[in-house]
């Protein structure tokens, strides 16, 4: 086997997506973004800019935001990737975070939605009560060219606060339920 051959030769890749063992094969060069698109057929993740710029491609690899641009897809090999497919429920219950997208109006041409949602859903689980600066903080490597952001944040505080986390702070980052319990945060 010539070099040229065994670095492009397939290897396959075991993980699981969204809940499901799945098995792809998959040139030891290609990025888990391209994978998941055209091996594993998942779509919903989005590629922007495919040099880790734009958080477009935010996927959750053993529960850790990942730009999966920047990710070969052979090191996926034994992790857990969730996509935004696997958000909503499996009688297709939107997830909290994407009800309250839709409620909000915190998506317009939509691309940039998937890897929002995605990194949101980490930020709500490591931070269940996040302040409108520590959700801007969290988002930052998040671009939308759409929205302008106000109902993106809007959103995730909402889900916050219904979860029973605080939510709703204010720029100078004091939160509008300070003292509430904490939240339970999404799973
Ligand atoms: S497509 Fe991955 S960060 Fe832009
Ligand atoms: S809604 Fe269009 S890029 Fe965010």
């Amino acid at each position: 086997m010539t070099n040229t051959t065994a670095a492009t030769a397939l290897r396959a890749v075991r993980c699981t997506v969204n809940g499901e063992a799945t098995t792809f094969a998959v040139a030891p060069f290609r990025t888990l973004l391209d994978a998941l698109r055209h091996e594993v057929g998942l779509t919903g993740t989005k590629k922007g800019c495919d040099v880790g710029d734009c958080g477009a491609c935010t996927v959750l690899v053993d529960g850790a935001p990942v730009n999966a641009c920047l990710m070969l897809a052979v090191e996926a090999e034994g992790g857990a990737i969730e996509t935004v497919e696997g958000l909503a429920g499996p009688r297709g219950e939107l997830h909290p975070l994407q009800r309250n997208f839709m409620r909000c109006g915190a998506a317009q041409c939509g691309f940039c939605t998937p890897g929002i949602l995605m990194m949101a859903k980490a930020l709500l689980v490591e931070n269940p009560a996040p302040n409108e600066a520590e959700i801007r903080f969290g988002l930052a490597g998040n671009i939308c060219r759409c929205t302008g952001y106000t109902k993106i944040i809007e959103a995730v505080a909402l889900t916050a606060s219904e979860a029973g986390g605080a939510g709703g702070a204010d720029e100078a980052g004091r939160s509008s339920t300070a003292g509430a319990p904490p939240g339970r945060g999404l799973r």
